[in-house]
């Protein structure tokens, strides 16, 4: 029997907020936010009916809440979540992922009940340290650990990394065969209707959603398929959108019919590492994240979770293998260790890095291996000596990016020679300045030569620059960073701009040689330019290979007044 009870919080019809909670199986309860009007989602794709980010309770003898809200939802959460259940009796919260839409309330939950556990997996755990601040109990947790609540409710969980994010896991109880999955099978979609009866109404939200967020790590999905293929399900709790039930088969399926079509359309790279070693989980996610900055899907696999039949396939279709060192002690690895090497082949880049775990494989005999087998270095080994920092994780994104366009350096030469048409070189009689980017976030710095930049807005003063997905500098540019927009002068830019030109290594200074001043928003103003600004990020728009980026412009001297800006001038619109 399912109840409904929706209260209302907000008056203004633009940014209705509303909650839902309903019985779904014995003693287990939804709570669902539902975000009507959210007409955006990250910086990837438009909604077009909104959202909702569902919670869900579980009382046997214990009690469990899976996943919290958005913080957008604190009192509208807190309080209903206080009428069903006396906090200070929860005794577990299970984090199945960590991004805020689930994980923002967690902060205001531990404050109300601090005896809570946070179950999770060891990524989750620490970017919760990372998140919250503040300490709080928990229990690290692996596929095929289980975890009982009494009542008949024991919990299994199961590993899906790269399901969007590495820390991501599924939660299946046996009592009730509900698997809760957060965003895994999820899709923006915004009713009061509880779970999936008009597939119709549906269908195209979750397709997109499958494209945006979990199409590019398809072979990550089908392994998640194959894991929970043991498991007798009779709903699926998703994090976003309606529960599924009434078609499971259907929906898993069209994950199953995507994920197999994409994993053969498109070369992967294979990244072998021991899941619970050093610090692997962070390196793997850096080069994860450089990789899908070329559009180069990953396959995980987790050396002492693994076979030799599935690492033999693997490593003989990749187009680029990543290995993180396991450690030496570790028993089996040395079959698995020998089938990488014997299926490895000249057609294939290969990148190493350590983890950090104190007792690594030596990695420089191991590379020397590689190379004796004809595979390219795609990036020098990555060697961990202390915990990562933000520039170790700049620096692993950086050799990620650097992998996948070695990976698709094929394609892209293809699409090069393409552009000879009457069409690119109209385009590229477009002309434009020349300018430097520089940006500083935190330890990290980059920079860019740019040349497709225009004024946006006059007031206030705005402007807009396309920048290439792969750029190192992209990942510095989301919405609220700061950057210089250097303005180049004509007659005195040839050396500024053969040096921005140059291919750095992945972490490496791109200011070595260049006399720069730092901005009051800490990023270096090249001394040589004509002119600079000061910008904050304001917006970003996916287009197609670029993000186009607005940004406003808060200062600004030009050093030369009658100084002329460098123009550039092109033949084709494939070239800057
Ligand atoms: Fe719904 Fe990846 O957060």
């Amino acid at each position: 029997m399912v109840s409904l009870a929706t209260l209302e919080l907000a008056s203004a019809p633009a940014h209705r907020l509303t909650l839902q909670t309903a019985a779904i199986a014995p003693d287990s309860t939804a709570i669902r936010c539902l975000d009507w009007d959210r007409d955006r989602f990250d910086i990837e794709f438009e909604l077009q009916n909104g959202t909702t980010y569902n919670s869900f309770l579980i009382r046997g003898e214990k009690t469990a809440l899976i996943d919290t809200s958005h913080g957008k939802f604190k009192d509208l959460y807190l309080a209903e979540l206080q009428a069903l259940v006396n906090p200070a009796e929860i005794d577990y919260l299970i984090v199945n992922h960590t991004e805020p839409d689930h994980s923002g309330l967690i902060g205001n939950l531990l404050a109300l009940a601090p005896q809570i556990t946070v179950v999770a997996s060891k990524v989750a755990i620490q970017f919760l340290q990372n998140q919250l601040h503040r300490p709080f109990g928990f229990q690290m947790v692996k596929s095929g650990d289980r975890l009982d609540l009494g009542n008949g409710h024991e919990l299994t969980f199961i590993s899906a990394p790269n399901l969007h994010w590495p820390d991501t896991m599924l939660t299946y109880d046996g009592s009730t065969g509900v698997l809760y999955t957060c965003d895994v099978f999820g899709l923006h979609y915004c009713d009061d209707s509880l779970y999936d009866e008009m597939p119709t109404l549906l269908e195209a939200d979750f397709q997109l959603y499958y494209d945006c967020l979990m199409g590019p790590n398809a072979r990550s999905v089908l392994a998640a398929l194959k894991r929970i293929e043991p498991f007798a399900i009779g709903q699926i709790a998703t994090g976003h959108g309606p529960l599924l039930r009434h078609h499971i088969a259907d929906w898993t399926g069209r994950y199953r019919t995507w994920s197999e079509a994409q994993a053969q359309a498109e070369p992967f790279v294979a990244i072998f590492y021991a899941g619970e070693y050093g610090h692997s989980d962070r390196i793997v996610h850096a080069l994860g994240q450089g990789l899908l900055k070329t559009a180069t899907a990953v396959e995980l696999v987790d050396l002492l979770d693994t076979d030799i039949p599935a690492v033999r396939e693997l490593v003989s279709t990749a187009a680029g293998l990543v290995l993180g060192m396991p450690p030496q002690t570790a028993p089996g690895l040395e079959p698995i260790l020998s089938t990488i090497l014997a299926a490895a082949h000249p057609k294939q880049a290969i990148g190493l890095f350590e983890t950090g775990g104190g007792q690594d494989e030596p990695i420089f005999p191991l590379r020397n291996r590689f190379q004796e087998l004809g595979l390219e270095s795609a990036f020098e080994p990555i060697l961990i000596k202390a915990t990562p920092t933000e520039a170790t994780d700049k620096l692993c994104e950086e050799a990620g990016t650097d992998l996948g366009q070695w990976v698709n350096r094929d394609r892209t030469q293809k699409q090069g020679q393409s552009h000879n048409s009457g069409l690119d070189q109209a385009l590229g009689r477009l002309s434009t300045g020349l300018y430097i980017l520089t940006a500083r976030k935190g330890d990290v710095t980059s920079a860019m030569l740019a040349s497709w930049v225009i004024q946006a807005s006059t007031e206030p003063p705005g402007i807009a620059i396309a920048v290439a997905k792969d750029r190192a500098i992209e990942s510095l540019l989301h919405w609220g960073d700061t950057f210089v927009l250097n303005v180049l002068e004509e007659g005195n830019y040839q050396r500024l701009m053969k040096h921005f030109l140059k291919r750095f290594p992945p972490g490496g200074d791109r200011f070595e040689g260049v006399a720069t001043y730092a901005a009051t928003n800490g990023s270096p103003i090249l001394a040589e330019a004509l002119a600079y600004l000061e910008c904050t990020v304001n917006h970003r728009m996916e287009a197609a290979d670029h993000w186009m980026i607005y940004c406003t412009a808060k200062t600004g001297r030009v050093a030369k007044p009658n100084g002329l800006t460098a123009v550039h001038h092109r033949k084709a619109s494939n070239h800057y």
